[in-house]
């Protein structure tokens, strides 16, 4: 497998990274997942636009540009033969001896980048997951894409303690969205999800979800809703690069609807396999 380290397209084995790195000892970095279907990347504009922004926001400078990125993006996929599977890349802040704030001297941010084979998780696609609600205890600036992801690590280590697949975060009586997915119900027809904002990550995936919901004429309410509301909606589903549109059919053990994945939730699912190459 060859790997983009640093600057450079190497094995693991050649793997050079500093004991100091900002990214092991404060988590002081953002990454991004990026889909490839049939080889090609998906949506790749957006996900390195995001990238950037989270950068930016972290106070942080790429050493690349958004167009160079997605071409070490498209060459790992090339060298490593990925056809179905994702990009994962990550920047952190670069190595430094281990003091809180910014490093004194310039360093510069450390780019480390992989593409892995992975399948479509079409069994969950198709019969739906099970999910538990956890409180949301992550800080208040969940639209990065930090490294630092230790509360959504133990959301989702106890939902899979439950059996669950995912954790689905709630914080002051609100549901904000999965530990590492957006999520969204359907009732009487109209989909709700919780808005963009500092609580949650705006999602690609949920992005294009909200783009397909316009252009088949399905209602959308941008708004937070309260775990009582999300038991009784009528469809449930998660969203995520990997998870795609994923349905939920047991929240808190409780049946979603009839138990089954709905019938909104399977239109958005066809729509969205007609964009995927
Ligand atoms: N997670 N919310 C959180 C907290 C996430 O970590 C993710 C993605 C999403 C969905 O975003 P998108 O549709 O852009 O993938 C929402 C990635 C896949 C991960 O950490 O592996």
């Amino acid at each position: 497998t060859t790997y983009f380290i640093d600057g450079q397209f190497t094995s693991k084995d050649s793997l050079k990274l500093s004991i100091d790195d900002r990214g092991y000892y404060f988590g002081d970095g953002v990454y991004e997942v990026v889909k490839v279907y049939d080889g090609e990347l998906f949506t790749a504009e957006e996900h390195f636009a995001r990238l950037s922004q989270s950068a930016s926001k972290i106070k942080m400078a790429i050493p690349y540009s958004e167009q160079q990125l997605i071409d070490i993006a498209k060459e790992l996929v090339k060298v490593n033969e990925v056809k179905t599977g994702h990009i994962y890349l990550q920047v952190t802040r670069g190595a430094s001896p281990r003091v809180h704030q910014f490093p004194e001297l310039a360093v510069t941010p450390v780019v480390t980048a992989y593409a892995i084979h992975n399948p479509r998780p079409l069994s969950n696609i198709e019969g739906g997951i099970s999910v538990k609600s956890v409180e949301d205890v992550r800080w208040l600036r969940c639209d990065i894409k930090s490294l630092n992801l230790l509360a959504n690590v133990l959301a989702k280590q106890e939902a899979y303690e439950s059996g669950c697949a995912e954790a689905i975060f709630v914080r002051d009586g609100f549901v904000m969205e999965g530990s590492s997915s957006n999520a969204f119900g359907v009732k009487n027809g109209v989909l709700i999800t919780h808005p963009a904002s500092n609580l949650i990550l705006n999602g690609i995936t949920r992005q294009v979800v909200l783009k397909l919901c316009n252009e088949m004429g399905i209602p959308v309410e941008e708004r937070a809703f309260t775990p009582e509301e999300m038991y009784a909606m009528d469809e449930f589903f998660i969203t995520s690069t990997t998870a795609e549109i994923t349905p939920v059919v047991l929240i808190d053990e409780k049946p979603v609807g009839t138990g089954k994945p709905g019938e909104i939730t399977r239109k958005l699912q066809e729509a969205f396999a007609r964009q995927i190459p």
